[in-house]
């Protein structure tokens, strides 16, 4: 039992006594309905399943949903930030919630954007409508030394691990992906029992700190990765290099929600902030890079592999593509991991001003392989808070091919952005290891939401897809999406961002934007090819 639920019965116990002694004292018959209301109201929330708030802390976690129904008329008086990094608006979340619960989701009213501002965007319908098509969207990852391809959805769970998140969480994600046939990225944590338990497909992110396949050391242990790799629940291999909270900076979990269990299933001590370390210690080198991940296939049995990274230096990631071409080995994914990325736990600074927003990121990238002649290959993943269908249709319109979401699914899941992810605290039970806190999530509940988070989501891609006379994501190109430039200026992001042809980085002359990078980018080192490169 929860210390709220206690707390609760003990103001049961306590009102009933003065109320009894004040009643029998003045007369006041009218305390007991009202107490045994109450008394009521808190068993009813502690016993019920669908609200975590209500479940850990019964009767005050009313007043929550109180405040969330006057909020609308309230909400001249308040102004919520919605921009890049910061928390994300009311209407978001709502927009999640709402999907998750399969509650309608159509606006009466009409349009509620300000769609003279600059910075909106928006897509164009055209006359030529589709109807939509009934099977949901797949994009298959696995180039020509693949052996096992995996047929993705174009939304799936992003890397968040068991230690970020509650035992609950990673089961509710992970029968959730089961239920929507999208798969389940482990993070860094590694496997835990409860991502098999849940049946789901799994991505296993691989970070610095090795969990799960290191040896006493620290250092990556192939006989340790062989054997869990094998797990058919494992569909894919994701080597973390960076993410966009903390790029070069290495995992953090704090030594409040290391538990025995995670102590165990991580290989680290106990009580002390598990810190994995900024780089990797298994190679060192973009060439060294490309055969470990040729290895990991191996060892997997050709299961896909790729890797996750903000991207921050452009040489150093153009030296990938170079050693690409020097070693014949591709990745059959990379994940490209916004600016704007969430975390549980990272320096302020870090999570701020550090690495490349994901727009600009996913248009390097994309041109970047198309320039080696690579992109057909090699499937491109983006992060970076993907909400919405329109945000879906966005990054794919611009160069991913599919898209993973981290917080949306938190809210999915019951996260009412308390911030708290990083003192074990969050009230949802969704980012703690506070067995009193996250015995709130119920597992059944939450996945059914999760699940029909991601549905009703891909739905509406589909939908808006079909308004532009598209039957795919795959015919999404970067003039589908316009942005409003200025009062009286509007540009697609064809015209705004720069496209380069096939193979265009293979021959002279280079395009002028690319070429001192691609000129100071070596495939044996991540240093620079040229001086002051
Ligand atoms: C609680 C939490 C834990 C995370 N843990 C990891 C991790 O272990 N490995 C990783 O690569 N990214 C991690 N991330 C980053 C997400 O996977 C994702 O890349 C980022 O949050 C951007 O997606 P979003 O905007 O949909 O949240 C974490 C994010 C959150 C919110």
């Amino acid at each position: 039992m929860s210390p709220r639920a206690l707390f609760f019965i003990v103001c049961v116990a306590l009102g009933a006594l003065v109320a009894g002694l004040y009643t029998s004292w003045s007369g006041a018959l009218w305390l007991v309905p009202l107490w045994l209301t109450f008394v009521a109201l808190g068993v009813y929330d502690l016993l019920q399943k669908r609200h975590a708030i209500r479940r850990n802390f019964p009767v005050a976690g009313r007043l929550r949903y109180l405040f969330e129904a006057v909020r609308p008329e309230m909400q001249q008086y308040f102004v919520e930030s919605n921009t890049s990094g910061r928390p994300f608006s009311r209407q978001q979340r709502s927009l999640v919630y709402q999907r998750a619960k399969n509650v309608t989701d159509t606006l009466p009213f009409g349009t509620e954007a300000d769609v003279y501002a600059v910075g909106y965007e928006w897509m164009n319908h055209s006359l030529c409508a589709v109807h939509p098509p009934e099977q949901a969207p797949r994009v298959r990852i696995g180039g020509p030394a693949c052996t096992q391809p995996y047929e993705a959805a174009v939304l799936n769970v992003s890397a968040m691990s068991y230690g970020a998140l509650s035992k609950n969480a990673i089961l509710a994600l992970n029968r959730g992906a089961k239920l929507g046939g999208f798969y389940h990225n482990t993070g860094e944590g590694g496997l835990s029992p409860y991502h098999l338990e849940g049946g789901g497909d799994i991505c296993w992110q691989v970070g610095t700190g090795y969990f799960g396949c290191r040896d006493e050391a620290g250092n990556f242990d192939p006989v340790r990765f062989a054997d869990k790799a094998q797990s058919p629940q494992i569909k894919l291999i994701e080597l973390k290099l960076s993410q966009g909270a903390k790029p070069g900076h290495g995992g953090i979990l704090p030594a409040a929600k290391v538990t025995a269990e995670i102590a165990e299933i991580r290989h680290v001590q106990l009580g002390k902030d598990v810190l994995s370390p900024p780089t990797h210690t298994a190679f060192k080198t973009p060439d060294g890079l490309l055969h470990f991940l040729a290895q990991l296939r191996e060892l997997s049995g050709g299961k896909p592999v790729g890797f996750k990274l903000c991207i921050g230096k452009r040489r150093e990631f153009l030296a990938i593509c170079k050693a690409m071409l020097a070693t014949g080995i591709a990745p059959d994914f990379i994940t490209v991991d916004g600016g704007e990325g969430g975390t549980g736990a990272a320096p302020l600074e870090f999570s701020n001003v550090l690495g490349t927003p994901l727009d600009e990121a996913l248009i390097f990238v994309h041109n970047a392989l198309v320039g080696v002649g690579l992109r057909q290959q090699i499937r491109v993943i983006g992060s970076g808070r993907v909400i919405s269908g329109f945000d879906l249709a966005h990054q794919i319109a611009i160069g991913a091919d599919l898209c993973n979401s981290a917080r949306a699914m938190m809210f999915a899941l019951g996260c009412i952005q308390a911030q708290k992810c990083n003192t074990n605290e969050c009230p949802t039970g969704v980012a703690t290891q506070d067995p009193a806190l996250v015995r709130g999530l119920v597992v059944e509940d939450k996945a059914v939401r999760v699940h029909n988070y991601q549905r009703n989501t891909v739905r509406a891609l589909v939908e808006l897809l079909a308004a532009g006379g598209m039957s795919s994501p795959a015919e999404l190109r970067p003039w589908h999406v316009l942005r409003r430039v200025s009062p009286t200026a509007v540009h697609h992001y064809g015209e705004m961002y720069e496209y380069l042809a096939e193979g265009a980085l293979l021959a002279e002359p280079l395009p002028g934007s690319f070429a001192r990078a691609w000129k100071a980018a070596k495939a044996t080192s991540f240093e620079s090819a040229t001086p002051g490169g």
